[in-house]
């Protein structure tokens, strides 16, 4: 086995669990836990359980992308970050639609209480376009042209902004890593093995054709979440993915 962890399929699945109860997704880490190492902690689950369901998956051993896209003004999504790194995320996002100023100050605030404070520095990324959007919604929005054009552009702004990477969608990450670099990191949800729904990801792609185009880190709910036998369909996706590398 290679030096290189990103060549490990685990360490580049997130399973996402969007469920409503701290039961529900410790019962779920629990039949994971054995093949699946990142787990994403979003804002149904964290407004029901609060930061307790961190700690508690951080305890188990496990690592934690706190998805909650924060977007306000910069000194308080600066300070936010740093609560996410107090809780010991490994990862957290931001909304590039707050802008460079509130990015910036979020990467530099946290960089320096991680300093201070002898911690890691959690990865930090910017939310792009949504990948349930569709170049419509963004115009409904005000932002005119192809949804494309509008994902290339924020992730520049975060990467002038000092973020880690964006999340994008997996149509999108050839595009970004020309744009931004090779190092930038970018995160996908909307895959979808071929065996699953589509729900309601506009802009989605199979776990070997995001890995195919560059993806680092897949995101996946639920085609893992609501499958008959979750690490099952874990395996599976872990599978594609492993024969993508
Ligand atoms: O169930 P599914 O695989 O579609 O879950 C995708 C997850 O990724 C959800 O938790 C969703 O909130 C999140 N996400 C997304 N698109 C983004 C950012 C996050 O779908 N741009």
């Amino acid at each position: 086995m290679s030096d290189d962890p990103m060549k490990d399929p685990a360490e580049r699945l997130m399973v996402a669990l969007d469920l409503p109860t701290a039961d529900e997704a410790l019962r779920m880490v629990d039949s994971l836990g054995n093949i699946v190492r990142w787990f994403k902690v979003g804002s149904q689950l964290f407004t029901a359980c609060g930061p307790d369901i961190v700690i508690k998956i951080k305890g188990m051993g496990f690592k934690v992308f706190l998805d909650l896209k924060f977007h306000d003004i910069p000194t308080t999504v600066s300070l936010a970050g740093v609560s996410a790194a107090k809780l010991g995320v490994d990862m957290f996002n931001v909304h590039s639609m707050g802008g460079t100023r509130m990015m910036s100050k979020t990467v530099s605030g946290v960089s320096d209480f991680c300093a201070d404070k002898g911690l890691k520095r959690p990865i930090i990324i910017a939310v792009t376009a949504l990948t349930s959007m569709t170049g419509p919604d963004l115009n409904e929005i005000g932002i005119g042209g192809q949804a494309a054009d509008a994902v290339k552009n924020l992730a520049g702004l975060a990467k002038n902004s000092g973020l880690d990477g964006v999340v994008a969608s997996p149509e999108e990450v050839a595009m970004i890593k020309d744009a931004c670099g090779e190092g930038f990191v970018v995160v996908t949800p909307g895959v979808r093995p071929v065996w699953a729904e589509r729900d309601d990801q506009a802009r989605a792609q199979t776990p070997f054709g995001a890995i195919r185009n560059g993806s680092d880190y897949l995101v996946v709910g639920r085609p893992i979440l609501k499958a008959q036998h979750p690490a099952d369909a874990a395996q599976r996706t872990l599978d594609e993915i492993a024969a993508a590398l």
